[in-house]
């Protein structure tokens, strides 16, 4: 959602954009531009091969502007950007897998091409999904799947899953997408049966909801914090835009921002935005998107 983005964040030169997710760099190379003279840009991803291909294009995009990059988990990222002495005019967040992770058999997230069970955002993770899958006890994963996935055969999968791994280990993709399908029953014409299975793992093995409730949490101290003038890693008047891709996501950033308001930061109108239907043609996931965005007070 370009343009959207765009709009939320309300770039302008001299500032520093804070790219929490930078994925390919695609969001931050519309920023670089608007910031000259002097802007700076971090861009920060859990994700070593996405961020090396994202610096080069950002610095493409706008060569005048100091590009910085940071590897990790964003729930740590205020912590870094005070180390850094660096405060944000605009933060960005849009949540969840890139592309390029998803189409990469090799990184275990897709279901329709097999590969090793990995599903790590960050490599250097010690568990992967397969490691997961191999020890979770069946009630847990019952758990996971009803409440990650959302997904009401959950606790006949988790027994399958169980009875499967008995047998062997389940290592690949396929393997696990085959034992999730043999415990449902075909859908009416709807989406593959692992698709929910395969979002609970991906949002455990990455703890996505917890690193999101950590970020949420930064930003509502800094808007106490800047409230009585110590803020420390976001600048008064900053902007500061989720992009969140289903309810798990949305409903949290949706709480906070209503904390935000409290603390006498300004919600955006409309309270989110959705993709056009143009940009769901071109782009399937969008579909689900929702951009919330909040401008905290200048002092
Ligand atoms: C949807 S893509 C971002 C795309 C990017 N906005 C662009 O324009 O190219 C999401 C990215 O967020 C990263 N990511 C997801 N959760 C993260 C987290 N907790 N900390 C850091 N990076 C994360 C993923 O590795 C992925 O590269």
């Amino acid at each position: 959602m370009p343009a959207e983005v765009l709009a939320a964040l309300r770039p302008a030169p001299e500032q520093t954009y804070v790219d929490a997710t930078a994925g390919l760099g695609g969001h931050a190379s519309l920023v670089a531009p608007r910031i000259v003279p002097r802007g700076t840009i971090l861009l920060n991803d859990a994700d070593p091969s996405n961020l090396a291909r994202a610096g080069p294009a950002v610095r493409a995009a706008a060569p005048e502007v100091r590009v910085l990059t940071r590897q990790g988990n964003f729930a740590e990222l205020p912590h870094v950007l005070r180390g850094m002495g660096i405060r944000a005019d605009m933060l960005l967040a849009d949540l969840g897998f890139a592309s390029s992770q998803v189409d990469d058999p090799s990184r275990g997230f897709s279901f329709s091409r097999d590969g090793p069970l990995d599903m790590r955002l960050d490599p250097t993770l010690p568990m992967s999904a397969a490691d997961l899958v191999a020890s979770i006890p069946e009630s847990e994963l019952a758990r996971l799947i009803e409440e990650f996935g959302e997904d009401r055969h959950a606790r006949r999968i988790a027994r399958k899953v169980v009875q499967a791994r008995a047998r062997s280990p389940i290592v690949t993709t396929a393997a696990l997408a085959e034992v999730v399908r043999s415990a449902c029953p075909p859908g009416a014409g709807g989406i593959d049966p692992a698709t929910r299975t395969f979002q609970a793992i991906r949002i455990a093995v990455n703890d996505e909801l917890g690193s999101l409730e950590a970020l949420l949490g930064h930003i509502e101290r800094e808007a106490e914090q800047l409230a009585s003038g110590t803020g420390r890693w976001l600048a008064p008047g900053a902007r500061v835009a989720f992009l969140t891709f289903h309810s798990l996501e949305d409903r949290p950033v949706k709480r906070s921002f209503q904390r935000l308001q409290a603390l006498g930061c300004t919600l955006h109108d409309p309270a989110f935005v959705a993709a056009t239907p143009e940009e769901v043609a071109r782009n399937a996931r969008s579909r689900s998107a929702k951009l919330r965005s909040v401008t905290f007070p200048m002092k």
